[in-house]
């Protein structure tokens, strides 16, 4: 298993590109279930879950053609689609769950297999079943796989979600592109990347509209037509540098990302004392040495402060003068790495969902275990504050979403190894 070896403490400067988004390049792919013509997507990161997305596709029949170098792919359907998603490739990854609204919306049968729960939380898809079951999709639980049928085309509805999921809404859009009539979707999910997937499903033909805040409306297509599309930025990498830059009392020039996707992100910031400019797709941000605390932050759903940046902003309020106050919203168990912080010398108290960090802690480098995705960056940012040597074990997790980290890193001037 790799392990990085950091040697801090540093400051980050210099120019950084953000590569495409992990969490819009997902339902695209799982998207491209639905059409029978080609498919080119570009800017796809050349990251773990994105490989276990296109081998998913490629074990439903679909043809793959990578180009790793150009970061692009062209999807193609071959005559034998097959409808089941095994579970060795859904329990790496739940976003497996996304093939589903495209597999019975455009097959009418689906066996996918189950997610389980996963370390920040139990993550059930009840919504996506419950949601899909309106369309038309018929299904039962066997052997921890979704057996999922529809006798004909499904039937458009209104849906009101009674929880904001951004899956369950990706798989609904998904589903309702190609069903029968009119859907409409209310208290959706508005995260950027959903905007993304239907930019990308009206490019080829699709019929989704914004009816109002969280309301979504979809008229049913009878086919998708051939489309080349572009995936966005990665949000959540961008804040990630975005938070290192002012940690380490850096300067970054970060590009390739639109700073009014993360304005709620720029202005916390701001408040902690980064000075910011951004102009189109660049943001230019300033740690300085003294930093303010946040007395109440909690995460919640987009236009808010995103579930995916809590751990790192955590390791830059230890930085903080004062004691801050975070309050997690969206999963039960995405504290995992309060443990390895305090390794290093943080001082977090955690009850229930809420973390309360006392600031100005020094840290010093220390031997520590990712546990998954955000908490495993958030461990490399604390490293490159500490004292020392810090070796980071179990990358593999952040092998998932951030692509080529370590090099990015050193080019900003980090003493960053990773060891096979
Ligand atoms: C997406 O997960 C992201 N994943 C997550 O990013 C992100 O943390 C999350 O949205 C929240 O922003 C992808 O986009 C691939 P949800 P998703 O459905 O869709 C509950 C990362 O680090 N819920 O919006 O699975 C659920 O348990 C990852 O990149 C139900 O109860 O999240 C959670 O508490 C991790 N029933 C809340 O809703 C359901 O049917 C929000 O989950 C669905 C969700």
């Amino acid at each position: 298993m790799d392990k990085f070896i950091i040697n801090g403490p540093c400051k980050l400067k210099g120019k950084v590109n953000i590569s495409g988004s992990k969490n819009a390049s997902l339902p695209i792919l799982a998207a491209t279930l639905l059409f029978d013509k080609p498919v080119e997507i570009s800017n796809l990161p050349g990251v773990k879950d994105i490989e276990t997305m296109l081998k998913l596709l490629e074990s439903l029949g679909l043809k793959v053609n990578r180009n790793k170098k150009k970061k692009s792919v062209k999807i193609f359907k071959s005559k034998k689609i097959k409808t089941q998603a095994s579970y060795s490739l859904v329990k790496t990854m739940r976003a497996g769950i996304l093939v589903l609204g495209p597999l019975i919306t455009k097959y009418k049968k689906a066996i996918t297999s189950l997610p389980g729960g996963c370390l920040i939380g139990e993550r059930p898809v009840n919504h996506h079943l419950s949601a899909l079951k309106k369309l038309g999709m018929k299904y039962n639980i066997i052997k921890g796989y979704i057996h999922a049928t529809a006798h004909k085309n499904l039937n458009g509805k209104k849906i009101i979600f009674s929880k904001i999921s951004v899956g369950a809404t990706e798989n609904l859009i998904m589903a309702a592109c190609l069903a029968k009539g009119t859907t409409i979707l209310k208290n959706c999910a508005i995260e950027p990347e959903i905007r993304d997937l239907i930019n990308f499903l009206n490019k080829a033909g699709a019929k989704i509209k914004w009816i109002g805040r969280r309301s979504i409306k979809i008229t049913g297509v009878k086919s998708l037509n051939q489309v080349k599309y572009k995936v966005m930025g990665d949000r959540i990498e961008c804040g990630t540098f975005c938070v290192a830059a002012v940690l380490t009392s850096g300067n970054l020039q970060i590009k390739g990302f639109d700073p009014k996707l993360i304005r709620t992100e720029l202005t916390l910031l701001k408040k902690i004392g980064a000075k910011i400019k951004t102009s189109l797709n660049e943001i230019n941000i300033e740690g300085k040495k003294n930093l303010n605390s946040l007395k109440n932050l909690a995460t919640k759903e987009y236009p808010d402060f995103p579930t995916d940046l809590q751990a790192q902003f955590m390791v830059l309020l230890c930085r903080a003068n004062g004691i801050s106050k975070i309050t997690e919203n969206i999963f039960e168990n995405r504290f995992l790495h309060v443990g390895e912080l305090r390794r290093l010398g943080a001082k977090i108290n955690v009850k229930n969902n809420q973390a309360v960090i006392l600031g100005n802690n020094s840290f010093q480098g220390a031997e520590l275990m990712s546990s998954d995705l955000r908490a495993s960056v958030a461990l490399v940012l604390a490293a490159l504050i500490a004292k020392g040597k810090s070796i980071i074990n179990r990358i593999y997790h952040l092998d998932r979403g951030y692509e080529n980290l370590e090099i990015k890193l050193k080019k900003l001037g980090v003493k960053i190894k990773r060891i096979h």
